[in-house]
């Protein structure tokens, strides 16, 4: 009971030394675990090719990343107008994606979503995206296909990490006014545009974020509506 206790308590927090104790607990009284995804990302383009191509390809100005990090991205990409957010390093805007969006008046072709991988900060991402994204626009996001339970884990316990980035675009696969899929590459890149949805999902909760792994494992081909990236080329 005790060690249950302490586990909830420490998994509300966010800090790195206790990762060993997190992970420990973790195994002893989080979700079980269903096993790895074999998703093979390496034969894939990367999120720079996928980024570059999309705004060549639909002749976009603007660019607007959110969590630069090192610029190993946001120096690649060649656009007319380019917006990096993180509130530590990189991009040309120092501050949160929540400030950022508050003060914009701005709209963006291309936006890509890479900042903090927690679903309630992902959605917000999408949400505030949705409102500065011109109508023929692209949003994408990364970190959408985990390959174990670790690698979604919140809080953070390991190095390759994506979070429960997932949730959140499963939830705006149920959106009727949104087309989003999931391109097979680079840890997963989810694409949502702003028209009719194609492919509608349905499903049996409204409270994505206690979606658990086991079940996107059971079902993540369904509800991240998953393409190779020359499929989505094609459907853009
Ligand atoms: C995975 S890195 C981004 C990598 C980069 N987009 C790339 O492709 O190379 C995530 C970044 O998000 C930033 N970040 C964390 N919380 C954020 C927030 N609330 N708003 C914007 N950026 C955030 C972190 O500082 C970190 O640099």
């Amino acid at each position: 009971m005790f060690l249950k206790y302490l586990y909830q308590r420490l998994a509300s927090y966010r800090f790195k030394k206790i990762h060993p104790i997190i992970r420990l607990l973790k195994k002893s009284f989080g979700e079980q675990d269903p096993g790895e995804i074999n998703f093979n990302f390496s034969t894939e383009p990367t999120r720079m090719q996928i980024i570059q191509k999309i705004i060549d390809k639909k002749k976009y100005n603007s660019y607007l990343e959110i969590g630069t990090n090192t610029n190993e991205l946001f120096l690649e990409i060649v656009c007319e107008k380019k917006i990096g957010v993180d509130p530590y390093s990189g991009g040309n805007k120092r501050m949160t994606s929540d400030s950022f969006f508050k003060q914009n008046e701005e709209k963006f072709d291309c936006i890509f979503i890479d900042g903090l991988h927690h679903y309630d900060q992902v959605k917000k991402d999408i949400i505030n995206s949705i409102n500065c994204l011109n109508n023929n626009g692209a949003i994408l996001i990364h970190d959408c296909l985990p390959k174990n339970i670790s690698a979604q884990s919140i809080p953070r316990t390991e190095l390759v990490w994506n979070g429960d980035v997932w949730k959140a675009l499963v939830e705006q696969r149920t959106n009727e006014n949104l087309d989003c899929y999931t391109i097979l590459a680079d840890q997963g890149i989810g694409l949502i545009l702003k028209r009719k949805n194609r492919d509608i999902l349905k499903i049996d909760t409204n409270n994505f974020k206690k979606l658990k792994f086991s079940y996107f494992y059971e079902n993540h081909k369904k509800i991240m509506n998953i393409f190779k990236f020359e499929q989505i080329l094609r459907i853009i």
